[in-house]
């Protein structure tokens, strides 16, 4: 029997692809193996988002290469590179890295054990050159029906209810990548969801590049992303959610990667109403500033965001809004960095990530010749993290003394709603409670970015003599 050993860099985008891969692998047969060491074939699944993630990718291959060549009896291992770098570089990595026995593409997923059954039929010294099988567009969709096997603890689901991108943002690669937005149909998205809740999932994350465009593509006409989403044309995020609304069980929706161009009054009034979609958002906004917004292709102005904010927060109360902001993009000013901050502080985001501008091949941006230099970017980070750390301190600190509804993730280890997996922080709480389910606690504490909690009043609590952290 085949043993398969798979590494997953990247998204959770990707590692549903890795889960549809491990999913293929199974059903023909072959074993999946945790160490690489022992696997007669290991596959990396790569990012290629940054060029930090392209350099952990190509790291991370060379070592798989060098791992083989130690040990004898693996001298036979073959290698396999997927995902996005796999499908960014389709033409030049064969050459590149000669190291790897086969490149796949985003496309190719669902025939990886194919793959691996003819790089064994045909020794790889007898092949003329690396197998490049990537198509030049992805088009892939997966269904509520594809084999996967799930890489998340047995409580949390990914689910990816479309692929592909059709935004113009100057900074981002991924549309080149991962091609068109295409959406699944409702129907499938609802299978799907029904039987992993019959699983025991407590926690649906609904993910693709902008989950707000869901349905959209297959309007008769394209959104303008300058006007109302208008959910009687088509289906929309709205409509699924309402579907999900309906499967019978305790469970928590969470929405991720959402565009600020797509939001409606209805889809806040959904959220607002609904007992199972947790009061979080993720909406990456990018920057505030209209300089920046327009340089970046946003699609969206300073105004326009800035109401979008306010009416979230009034439609929607208990929110916990995240986004994620660029700084050091080319012709960024002083002005704009200083309107950033002013609004990180008026705004008081309860979760706030912060990343340099990085200067991506094959994007519109990085044409640009105003590129800011790296200290000036690394500058605006800190002050802008700087800042973020103050405001989540103090909005973990008005949470002391309130109850929580969480999840346990492992003995000690919970989240509430406000906390995406992998992404946000968490709740460390005083009593061991039963993994994989719900519980009601008390928050007693923070440190950093995350909650201390125990399931006793506040008073009676281990951690109450932690100081948080600085
Ligand atoms: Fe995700 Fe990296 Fe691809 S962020 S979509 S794995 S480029």
């Amino acid at each position: 029997m085949i043993k398969v050993g798979l590494i997953s860099l990247g998204c959770a985008k990707n590692l549903v692809d890795s889960e549809i891969m491990v999913g293929h692998l199974h059903k023909a047969g072959m074993q999946m193996t945790a160490d690489t060491a022992k696997a007669d074939v290991v596959i990396v699944n790569t990012c290629s988002f940054l060029n930090s993630a392209k350099e952990e990718s190509i790291q991370t291959i060379l070592e798989a290469h060098e791992e083989r060549g130690m040990r004898k009896r693996r001298k036979e291992q073959k290698l396999i590179v997927a995902g996005c770098m796999s499908q960014r570089f389709s033409k030049d990595l064969p050459g590149a890295l000669p190291e790897v026995d086969a490149f796949i593409g985003l496309d190719q997923v669902t025939k990886v054990a194919t793959v691996i059954e003819e790089l064994y039929e045909k020794e790889r010294n007898t092949l003329e050159a690396v197998p490049n099988l990537v198509d030049e567009r992805s088009v892939y969709i997966p269904d509520y029906d594809t084999p996967r096997f799930r890489l998340t603890p047995r409580h949390l689901a990914y689910v990816k209810i479309a692929e592909g991108c059709n935004h113009p943002c100057s900074f981002c690669i991924i549309p080149k990548i991962r091609g068109q937005h295409r959406s699944r149909t409702i129907e499938s998205v609802v299978r799907e969801a029904r039987q992993l809740v019959a699983e025991g999932v407590r926690e649906i994350n609904l993910i693709s590049q902008d989950t707000t465009y869901f349905g959209m593509d297959r309007w008769e006409k394209r959104p303008n992303p300058r006007s109302p989403v208008d959910s009687s044309r088509g289906d929309s995020l709205t409509m699924l959610l309402r579907e999900l609304e309906k499967i019978e069980g305790d469970f928590w929706i969470r929405i991720l990667y959402t565009h600020p161009a797509h939001w409606s009054p209805e889809l806040i009034e959904t959220i607002a109403s609904s007992r199972k979609v947790a009061r979080y958002v993720d909406m990456p906004l990018q920057h505030i500033s209209d300089h920046m917004l327009g340089a970046m292709k946003r699609e969206t102005s300073s105004a326009y965001i800035r109401t979008l904010v306010r009416d979230m927060r009034a439609g929607i109360p208990g929110l916990a809004l995240r986004t994620t902001f660029i700084v050091g993009f080319p012709g960024e000013t002083e002005e704009d960095q200083a309107e950033l901050l002013d609004f990180i502080r008026e705004t008081r985001f309860d979760r706030l990530g912060v990343f340099e501008y990085s200067q991506e091949e094959g994007t519109r941006a990085a044409k640009l010749e105003n590129q800011t230099p790296a200290r000036v970017k690394k500058r605006r980070w800190h002050e802008a993290m700087r800042l973020q750390r103050e405001i989540a301190a103090e909005v973990s600190a008005a949470s002391v003394g309130r109850q929580l509804r969480v999840l346990v993730e492992s003995t000690g280890v919970a989240r509430g709603e406000a906390d995406a997996p992998d992404i946000d922080g968490r709740v460390y709480v005083s009593a061991s409670l039963p993994v994989g389910e719900f519980a009601d606690v008390t928050i007693t504490g923070h440190a950093g970015y995350d909650l201390l909690a125990g399931v006793e009043a506040p008073e009676a609590d281990a951690f109450r003599d932690l100081q948080p952290a600085q």
